[in-house]
């Protein structure tokens, strides 16, 4: 039995083997609002990502066409069907101590002086821009806790931000598949994570895993409700979807969030850029650190 909606009436039967047709200019007006919305670029080569991507909306909407799809999230009526387009758009792919360098470092050289100032009533802040579902921010509260286990009872924060609301509400819950732990140290395993309800195939989070973390809603292209300073910031694997131009205004704003000597981890296909570069001294790869110097 055929799933497709019959309500509606097709004006032209879809092109190919699709099943739904998608014009250029709907791939255009769709690629202009991801772009308005969250700074993400789409080439042309991404047409069929976004055909796969959307098709399912287009489905549970009961629409028969990108035509009406897109008059429906151009229309104020239809702001919620815009925020499943970002989410459905955007990549989440991530993993717990992705890049493990990144988190070798920040154990071995940055976290052991600032957690030594927090105990004498300093205070730490690491931003996450650009979570997902939580295995980055988690990641980072592991190495804290690891080195300080009661690290809640200080000063010591990690923030972790994201545009898409269902991503931060995943990381909220903090419960993750067994699979996703299957590469890390049997020993952190057992320190942070539960079986989630008694299940044997799920794991929570633990309680000051939980305490370390705050997850808040905040579009990197948007305004940032955010005061900082930041000790260290993570900003891995999010700006490789936008233009150059887009992520040399988010260097900019990072540098004049970060401290003296703050440390900026981005992902291993991204590059600094513009006029924030000559304040971020490399310090191994895809790390760096903020300075005085350089001029703007
Ligand atoms: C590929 S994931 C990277 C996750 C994590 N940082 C890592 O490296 O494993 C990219 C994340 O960036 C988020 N994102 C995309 N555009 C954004 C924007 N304008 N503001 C904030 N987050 C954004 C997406 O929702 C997605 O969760």
């Amino acid at each position: 039995m055929s799933a497709l909606p019959q309500a509606t009436p097709r004006s032209a039967a879809p092109s190919g083997d699709r099943e739904f047709i998608f014009r250029n200019e709907d791939f255009r007006q769709i690629a202009a609002m991801l772009h308005a919305d969250s700074g993400i670029f789409l080439s042309e080569q991404k047409e069929s990502l976004v055909y796969s991507r959307l098709v399912k909306r287009l489905r549970a909407l009961g629409l028969s066409s990108f035509k009406d799809y897109c008059a429906l999230v151009a229309d104020h009526s239809g702001v919620q069907e815009r925020q499943n387009m970002l989410a459905a758009l955007t990549t989440n792919v991530t993993r717990f101590f992705r890049e493990p360098h990144h988190f070798e470092y920040l154990k071995e050289t940055v976290l052991p002086p600032l957690l030594q100032a927090a105990k004498r009533g300093g205070r730490v802040r690491i931003w996450s821009a650009g979570c997902s579902k939580g295995q980055e921010p988690y990641s980072i509260a592991m190495t804290i806790l690891s080195l300080m286990p009661d690290a809640v009872n200080y000063d010591v924060r990690v923030l972790a931000t994201d545009i898409d609301p269902n991503v931060l509400q995943e990381g909220r819950d903090g419960v993750y598949d067994k699979s996703e732990l299957e590469d890390m140290p049997k020993p952190e395993r057992s320190r942070f994570f539960s079986p989630a309800n008694g299940s044997a195939s799920s794991f929570t989070v633990s309680d000051d895993m939980r305490r370390l973390v705050s997850f808040k809603e905040l579009n990197l292209v948007g305004q940032w409700p955010v005061k900082g300073p930041f000790n260290v910031i993570f900003c891995r694997n999010v700006v490789i979807y936008f233009n150059e131009d887009t992520q040399s205004k988010i260097w900019e704003r990072f540098s004049s969030l970060l401290v003296p000597q703050g440390l900026l981890c981005i992902g291993h296909s991204e590059r600094l850029s513009g006029p924030a570069l000559p304040r971020f001294k490399p310090t191994g790869t895809t790390m760096y650190v903020h300075g005085r110097g350089g001029t703007a």
